[in-house]
């Protein structure tokens, strides 16, 4: 079983990151979606934005342990066949998919830090998180966080539109190119060349 990627294909632990954490976003934005259009003083309401909290910090530690391996690994090469203004698109929109990774969990972090309620979060009640400091530039405290909502919401939107994009070239190499893209992000030790 090969764990480690190669210059030609990911391993199995990339790829149990990829799919753990893809299930897991694409979870917490449909939660995310869910639980803001309920009633705030229904009962189990509170206790849903405690489990958001809770998933969402799993996504900001996952995403840093898998930033570390990827930087401890090889990147599989982009088949060579690959045109550069794609192999760009490729490049750029992996960049903006990881810091989107990072930038929701920490806006939602911030917006929680800033509620004037002053809500604790304890992941998964065992693991209590101190507050970030708000910046003082973003005025009061409700202030901050209706505009660190605004923030969380707006860029939740924008990596739903970026995952849209990223699955239709997936698709597109898997499809179209009739390469191995798709194949080698979901098992291990395929190689790069046309079917
Ligand atoms: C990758 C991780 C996350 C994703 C994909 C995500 C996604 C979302 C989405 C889609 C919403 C609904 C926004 C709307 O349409 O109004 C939402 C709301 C919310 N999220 Fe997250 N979230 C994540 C992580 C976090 C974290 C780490 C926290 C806090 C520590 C958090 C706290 C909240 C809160 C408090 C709301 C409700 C905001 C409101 O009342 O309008 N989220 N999230
Ligand atoms: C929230 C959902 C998702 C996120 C955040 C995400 C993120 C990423 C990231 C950051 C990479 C680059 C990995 C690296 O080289 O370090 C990647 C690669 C990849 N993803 Fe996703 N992904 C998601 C969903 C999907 C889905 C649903 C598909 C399939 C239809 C898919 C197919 C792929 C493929 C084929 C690659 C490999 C690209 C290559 O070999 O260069 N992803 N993904």
């Amino acid at each position: 079983m090969q764990l480690r990627n190669t210059r030609s294909g990911y391993g199995l632990v990339a790829i149990l990151f990829h799919w753990m954490m893809a299930l897991l976003i694409i979870g917490l934005f449909l939660f995310g979606k869910y639980m803001t259009g309920l009633d705030p003083m229904a009962p189990d309401t509170f206790a849903l934005y405690q489990l958001h909290k809770s998933l969402g910090f799993v996504v900001l530690a996952l995403v840093l342990a898998r930033l570390a391996w990827r930087l401890a690994n090889p990147s599989p090469a982009l088949p060579e066949t690959m045109p550069g203004i794609e192999r760009l698109a490729a490049h750029l929109g992996h960049a903006g998919l990881y810091a989107l990774m990072l930038a929701i969990p920490l806006s939602g972090w911030l917006m929680v830090s800033a509620s004037p309620w002053g809500i604790p979060t304890v992941v998964f009640d065992i693991l209590p998180v101190p507050h970030l400091p708000v910046p003082d530039a973003l005025g009061s405290k409700a202030e901050a966080e209706r505009t660190l909502k605004g923030l969380h919401e707006l860029l939740a939107n924008g990596l739903l539109l970026l995952v849209v994009l990223h699955v239709a070239a997936a698709l597109k190499h898997h499809f179209l190119n009739r390469d191995d893209v798709l194949r080698r992000m979901v098992r291990t030790g395929s190689e790069t060349h046309p079917r």
